[in-house]
């Protein structure tokens, strides 16, 4: 069965959480889809776990879109969300420009980061028939500007912004809203709030999915993890193993624990 845009919708009334995992490669997306991921996101994250750079800022549209053609060939059935990468949807015609070259690549969805500034862009992307996905809380693209990859709405006024940016980005006619780093509690004030999924990384255990970087899962890589991460290869034999383990402790809530939570 494929999974779409509605389908998740439905997730979201039914109160069932559904499991996102990035992919960037036609093996990772089979291996994740058939373990039963719903959503696959080709995550601009690609240029630091396969490229090797210590932010996403280098990754080009052109890479995007043969990372999206590689997923898409080994896909099973999972929606395919693809990252506009940093300052490729900055003015609407280079966002609808290079929407189109993911839309044609195989991608079903497009993520942006952003706030409130992103509506004319979303409800142009919404109008020509792109479904849109905004990135909310921590912005890795914004890296510089945030000063590091810091948790995001710790004060009350700045979880208060990132609801009405939300709300706002909804309106607009945004499909899902994904938060990074934000507290437990606005996590689940979104998902309360918002008639749209809203994904959560590293935004504790009420959303209606979470999404982690596939390296992560998977336990591969060197460096510190970032607390909201859980290793999945531990107790589990297999690839395909470790990834089932991930879509049944999302669907369970056993994922993300209180220690892979901030509870500010
Ligand atoms: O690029 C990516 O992998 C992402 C996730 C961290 C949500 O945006």
């Amino acid at each position: 069965m494929s999974v779409s845009i509605s389908t998740l919708h439905d997730f979201k009334s039914r109160r069932e959480p559904f499991a996102v995992c990035t992919a960037y490669d036609a093996t990772f997306a089979y291996e994740a889809s058939a373990a039963g991921v719903e959503v696959l996101l080709v995550g601009d994250s690609l240029g630091m776990v396969l490229q090797g750079y210590d932010s996403t800022l280098p990754v080009t549209i052109e890479e995007m879109a043969y990372h999206t053609r590689c997923v898409s060939r080994g896909n099973q059935g999972a929606l395919i969300m693809a990252d506009m990468p940093f300052m490729t949807y900055g003015t609407l015609p280079a966002c609808l420009d290079n929407a189109m070259k993911l839309m044609q690549a195989g991608a079903h969805m497009v993520k942006l980061e952003g706030g409130a500034w992103l509506e004319e862009s979303i409800h142009s992307l919404a109008r020509q028939g792109v479904p849109v996905c905004a990135h909310l809380g921590l912005t890795p693209q914004s890296v510089n500007k945030l000063g590091g990859y810091k948790v995001q709405g710790k004060t009350e006024q700045q979880a208060d912004q990132v609801l009405q940016d939300a709300l706002r980005l909804e309106q607009a006619g945004a499909d899902i809203i994904l938060v990074e780093c934000i507290p437990t509690r606005l996590g689940q004030r979104l998902a309360e709030k918002l008639s749209v999924p809203v994904i959560g990384i590293g935004a504790g255990h009420h959303t209606d999915a979470q999404v982690l970087v596939i390296h992560d899962l998977l336990g591969l890589g060197k460096g510190k993890r970032p607390k909201f991460v859980k290793n999945f290869m531990q107790g589990n034999e297999s690839i395909q193993a470790a990834l089932k383990a991930y879509v049944s402790a999302v669907k369970t809530r056993q994922f993300p624990g209180e220690e892979h939570s901030f509870n500010l």
